[in-house]
C-alpha cells in the first residue's frame, strides 16, 4: 500500500484576509498566522494551506495576482513569510500556498506587455480573439458566459481585440499552449519551493485549455455558462504532467488540485491516480450541493438530501478506494457555512459534531475551513452593499436586472449562496470585532460571535471544538490510526434516507460510524454487527444494548465493531 506524509495529515485552511489581524488594518496578515500556529497545533492540525497572498490589486481577493515573487503588502512581506515557514517547521505543521496558474491580475506585467500591441513578445501569454461583426456590429468571439457572470470575452481598447477571462474582467486567462507561459509557472513553482513550502493547492487547475471557440446553440441566456468549454479536457494533462515532471515530483511535494466542472471518476483518476503522474488529490464539490438550495426562496427550507449526499460519498470513495487517495472537506472559502447549509442551529452542538464525524472518519486527508471547528454560521446579509465578493454582487444584479427578481428575494439568493459567508472574520473572542481585530475589519463580523467563538469552546470538553480535536487525536495518535488512515471504506444500508452508516475495516480493527441526519429520533438495529466499544459520540446516541442505539437529532457515533456470527 501507498503511503505518503499527506494522507497522514490532518489539514486546515487559512483564508488570510480574514484569519488573524496583528497590525491593526482590519486585514488578516502573515504575523497573525504565525500567533496562531499554537492554537492549530493544538487542534491537532499538521498542514495549512493559506490562500494567496501574493502581490494583488484584489480585484477577487488575491486570485488576481500581479507579482507571483512578492508578498501583498496588506499581508506582510517575504521575510514574515520565511519565519511562518520556519515556525510551522518546528510545530510540525507543513505549509501549501496557492499556486494560481490559469489567470494573472491585468495589472501583471506580462498582461500589460502583451495588451500594449499585436507583436509584443508577451502577446500570446494571453487569449487573444478578434470579435465577430454580426450586422455591421462588433460582438465577442463567442457566446460564452464567464462564472462571475456576463461573457468570458472582455473587448480591450488598446489593440481593439477580446481577451479571454472566465473569471473577473481584471482576471485575463493565461494561454497555456504557449511554451514560455508554462516555463515561467514552473519557475515560479520552484521559487516557492526552494524557499521552503510544502506543496501547493493549485487553483482552477482543470481550466487550462479551450474548446473550440463556437457559440453554444439554443441557450435562453445572452452569455450561457457551459464550464465543459474550458474544464477537464484533454490537454490539461499534458500541461500538469509537465508540471508534475518539472516541480511537484522533483521537490516530493503535495499538489492538491482544485477541480470543478463536474469531472468524472475517470478524470478524477486520471489527475491523481497513483499512476497519473499529475497530482496528489484533487479537490471536487460533488457534494457540496446536495440539498435544495435552488428550488427554495427561504432558508429555512434548506433540506439535505441524504441519498444524494450518500450516493456522492459512494461514488467518490469507492472510485478512489485503491487507486487514488481524497481530501476530505466540506468547505472552502468559496463556499456557504457548513452550519447553514447542512447543520441546524437548532441543533447547533450535535449537529455541528455529527457533520464532523461523517466526513473525517472517511479515507483521506481532512480539510477544515477556518471557523469550521467553532460552528461559524452564514452572515446576515441586509443589503447588497453588504457583499465584498465580485461574485456575489455580480449574482444579485443578473436575478434584479435579467431575471427582474424582486431586489429582497435576490437578496436572499444570493446570500445563501455568497462567498462572502465563509470570509467573515474569524470568531476569536467575545470582544469587539472578535477578538479578530481592534480596528473595523475589511469584512463585518458575524453578530453572533458572542454565543460563537475559539474562546467559549476551546476549554469545554462538550463543544464543537473539542469534538474535532478528539477526531483529529484518534486519527493521528489513537490505537485506530491505521484503520482511520489506511483502513477500507465500505458503505452500508444505502436505502436509508435518514441515517448515513459507514464501515472502516482493517486486519485490526471494524469501526461503524452512523450519524442521523434529521430530527428525529431514530432506532438503528445492527444486524451482522456487535458492539464492542463507543470510541467516540456526540453524545446524542443512546446504546440499548450490544446491537441496538437510540440516535436523537443528529446524534453521531463511531464505534469500534465485531461480526456478529
Ligand atoms: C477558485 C478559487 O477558489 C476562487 O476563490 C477564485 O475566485 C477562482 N478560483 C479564480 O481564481
Amino acid at each position: 500500500m501507498m503511503k505518503k506524509w499527506w494522507m497522514e495529515s490532518v489539514g486546515y485552511q487559512i483564508y488570510p484576509k480574514s484569519f488573524y489581524d496583528s497590525n491593526r488594518d482590519g486585514i488578516g496578515d502573515l504575523k497573525g498566522i504565525i500567533k496562531k500556529l499554537p492554537y492549530l497545533s493544538k487542534l491537532g492540525i499538521n498542514l495549512i494551506w493559506i490562500g494567496p497572498v501574493y502581490d494583488s490589486p484584489m480585484d477577487d481577493n488575491g486570485y488576481d495576482v500581479r507579482d507571483f515573487y512578492k508578498i501583498d503588502k496588506t499581508f506582510g512581506d517575504i521575510n514574515d513569510m520565511k519565519v511562518l515557514i520556519e515556525k510551522a517547521h518546528v510545530l510540525d505543521i507543513k505549509i501549501i500556498l496557492d499556486y494560481v496558474l490559469n489567470h494573472t491580475s491585468d495589472e501583471h506585467p506580462w498582461f500589460i506587455e502583451s495588451r500594449s500591441s499585436k507583436n509584443n513578445k508577451y502577446r500570446d501569454y494571453y487569449i487573444w480573439q478578434e470579435g465577430k461583426l454580426i450586422n455591421d456590429k462588433m460582438v465577442e468571439p463567442t457566446n460564452w458566459g464567464s462564472f462571475f457572470g456576463g461573457s468570458c470575452w472582455q473587448y480591450d481598447d488598446i489593440s481593439h481585440s477580446y481577451y479571454m477571462k472566465i473569471f473577473s474582467n481584471k482576471m485575463p486567462d493565461l494561454n497555456w499552449k504557449n511554451p514560455n507561459v508554462r516555463a515561467s509557472m514552473v519557475e515560479v513553482g520552484k521559487w516557492w519551493l526552494n524557499l521552503g513550502i510544502d506543496g501547493f493547492r493549485i487553483d482552477a487547475v482543470s481550466h487550462l485549455e479551450r474548446a473550440s471557440f463556437e457559440d453554444i446553440e439554443n441557450s435562453q441566456e445572452k452569455y450561457p455558462l457551459d464550464w465543459h468549454k474550458f474544464s477537464n479536457l484533454p490537454k490539461v494533462h499534458d500541461y500538469v504532467k509537465e508540471l508534475n515532471q518539472k516541480v511537484f515530483s522533483p521537490n516530493n511535494c503535495l499538489a492538491i488540485g482544485e477541480v470543478g466542472g463536474e469531472p468524472t471518476i475517470e478524470s478524477a483518476l486520471s489527475y491523481a491516480g497513483f499512476d497519473a503522474n499529475e497530482l496528489s488529490m484533487v479537490f471536487f464539490f460533488d457534494h457540496n450541493w446536495c440539498n435544495n438550495i435552488f428550488e427554495i426562496e427561504d432558508p429555512k427550507d434548506l433540506k439535505i438530501d441524504v441519498i444524494k449526499l450518500k450516493q456522492v460519498f459512494l461514488k467518490w470513495q469507492v472510485g478512489f478506494s485503491d487507486k487514488g487517495w481524497l481530501p476530505l472537506n466540506w468547505l472552502n472559502h468559496d463556499q456557504p457555512r457548513l452550519m447553514s447549509h447542512y447543520g441546524k442551529l437548532k441543533y447547533f452542538k450535535a449537529s455541528g459534531k455529527m457533520l464532523a464525524t461523517l466526513m473525517y472518519m472517511m479515507r483521506g486527508t481532512p480539510f477544515v475551513y477556518q471557523g469550521e471547528e467553532i460552528g461559524m454560521t452564514n452572515y446576515p446579509f441586509s443589503k447588497v452593499e453588504d457583499f465584498n465578493d465580485i461574485s456575489s454582487i455580480h449574482y444579485y444584479q443578473y436575478l434584479v436586472n435579467e431575471k427582474k427578481e424582486d431586489q429582497s428575494k435576490a437578496l436572499i439568493k444570493a446570500s445563501m449562496k455568497s462567498r462572502d459567508n465563509a470570509r467573515t472574520p474569524m470568531q476569536w473572542n467575545d470582544h469587539k470585532f472578535s477578538g479578530f481585530s481592534e480596528v473595523d475589519p475589511w469584512l463585518n463580523v458575524n453578530p453572533n460571535y458572542k454565543e460563537i467563538n475559539v474562546a467559549s469552546q476551546i476549554n469545554d470538553n462538550d463543544s464543537i471544538w473539542t469534538h474535532y480535536q478528539n477526531l483529529f487525536a484518534l486519527r493521528k495518535s489513537s490505537k485506530y490510526r491505521e484503520t482511520i488512515i489506511y483502513g477500507t471504506w465500505e458503505l452500508i444500508d444505502f436505502e436509508n434516507d435518514k441515517i448515513i452508516a459507514y464501515l472502516r475495516n482493517d486486519q485490526n480493527y471494524s469501526l461503524l460510524i452512523i450519524n442521523n441526519l434529521t430530527e428525529e429520533i431514530l432506532n438503528y438495529e445492527l444486524r451482522s454487527y456487535l458492539i464492542e466499544t463507543v470510541v467516540l459520540s456526540n453524545n446524542e446516541v443512546q446504546v440499548m444494548n450490544e446491537n441496538v442505539l437510540s440516535l436523537k437529532p443528529y446524534g453521531s457515533i463511531v464505534l469500534e465493531v465485531k461480526e456478529n456470527l
